[in-house]
């Protein structure tokens, strides 16, 4: 068989891209080697529809053993009853949590994408959006705050089934305990999709969901810096209060629907590869290295915070609790989507953002979201976060400067050549 040139050239220049660049897009990170060798092996190869012990399948002996390591690690983690490590993105996750507690056309309540939220809590080009019928809350225009009012008006009118918090450009903690408390009022049950801030909790550097949401789901890939994927995690497991059943008509735990709403609800079978590097890094995030590197996260989008600040930049809610902020742009004369078209000339990667109340649309937007958990994986500092940030502002002012643009991707280059990106990498 000829070697595949085209395509392991093309993972060569990707290699080398994020060798070089500034990577502060909030949802990436860089995962640690033995995490990709997990992902890179003979456990691609193996079929193995159904759970640990419960497999359509034969051969399923090995599988089993490391889809049962990460799902106990996983539970230790977060110190949860229940874990579903199945899904293959946080998209999955919704969606099976969608499938397992609500018939179409019930009412949801999530974040309003444009004010933070993401597309699986409602959107209506999404499948939360279509099958069920959405219900949004937002931010406070005078401080960028969750409208925890709005959400209980909201609530006591629609009566939605399903209250969804967590967000994808939100730089503040959530109140779950006052959520909770608006659900209890209407009956709802509580969806926490903490796919952002994940790393954090599991540190104990943010507020737990586990007490007062009924349900948490996650991507594994973001702050907890393993493989792309998804999971569902429960603090305690419960008699679904909706009366809701199998196709037998059963009413069952839980944790039996949310485990059937993945699999056969919503996947084939499950990417045992992807599994097994879960646990890779689920182990990882066990050892005190991931406690300094998640203290360090929150450090440096403080220092960055108080970089960008000094500049003028308008950061949305007035700063950060976690990895990122939200940069409300127009204040500088300049939109999200030119602003991320010129920071990428000087390989600094960010994404353009709807700020909330933003007069523009989504494809222009009016701000940019900017993220850490990368460059702390780096190993970047407080101290950089300066020189980030200056990096930044000088591309942000002179964006038609294209010499000015050579100037810095040389010097990003030159600085990020200090912080080796996977020192084995071999392809
Ligand atoms: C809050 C939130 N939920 C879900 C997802 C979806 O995750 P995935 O891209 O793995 O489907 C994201 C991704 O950005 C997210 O920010």
């Amino acid at each position: 068989m000829q070697a595949d040139i085209e395509i392991f050239s093309l993972i060569q220049d990707e290699f080398n891209r994020q060798q070089h660049g500034l990577e502060l897009i909030a949802s990436e990170n860089f995962t640690s080697e033995q995490v990709m060798r997990a992902m890179g092996n003979v456990m691609t190869n193996k079929y193995a529809e159904g759970y640990p012990g419960k497999r359509y399948y034969g051969g399923c002996e090995v599988v089993d053993k490391s889809e049962q390591l990460c799902i106990d690690r996983a539970k230790a983690i977060f110190n949860v009853e229940f874990a579903n490590v199945q899904p293959h993105s946080g998209a999955q996750a919704n969606a099976a949590v969608m499938l397992a507690l609500l018939k179409p056309g019930d009412k949801i309540l999530g974040l309003d994408l444009s004010m933070g939220g993401h597309l699986t809590h409602g959107s209506a080009v999404n499948f939360s959006g279509k099958l069920y019928q959405p219900l949004f809350y937002g931010v406070r225009k005078e401080d960028g705050l969750v409208d925890y009012d709005m959400m209980e008006k909201i609530a006591l009118e629609e009566k939605p089934k399903l209250i969804i918090c967590g967000a994808s450009a939100y730089s503040r903690d959530w109140d779950y305990v006052r959520v909770r408390a608006i659900a209890n009022k209407i009956n709802a049950l509580v969806l926490c999709d903490m796919s952002h801030p994940a790393g954090l909790i599991a540190k104990g550097l943010l507020n737990s969901p586990f007490e007062h949401c009924h349900i948490v789901t996650s991507t594994t890939h973001k702050t907890l810096r393993g493989p792309r994927g998804g999971i569902i995690l429960m603090k305690t497991d419960f008699e679904n209060p909706m009366g809701l059943t199998n196709p037998k008509g059963e009413i069952r735990m839980m944790s039996d629907l949310l485990n059937l709403a993945v699999f056969p609800g919503t996947q084939g079978g499950p990417l045992e590869h992807v599994i097994a590097a879960k646990a890779v890094a689920f182990h990882e995030i066990m050892q005190d290295d991931f406690m300094s590197y998640s203290k360090q996260v929150v450090a440096n989008a403080k220092a960055m915070e108080i970089a960008f600040k000094e500049l003028n930049y308008d950061i949305i809610s007035g700063g950060t609790d976690n990895h990122l902020l939200l940069i409300d742009l127009r204040n500088k004369n300049i939109s999200g989507k030119k602003a991320e078209n010129t920071l990428v000339k000087a390989d600094i990667t960010i994404n353009k953002n709807m700020v909330p109340f933003d007069d523009k649309s989504p494809f222009i937007t009016s701000g940019i979201r900017v993220g850490v958990p990368a460059i702390t994986t780096r190993g970047l500092k407080e101290n950089d976060m300066k020189t980030v940030v200056h990096w930044i502002d000088s591309i942000l002012m002179n964006t038609e400067n294209e010499q000015n643009i050579a100037k810095v991707k040389g010097e990003i280059n030159e600085f990020m050549n200090q912080f080796t990106l996977y020192p084995n990498w071999k392809i």
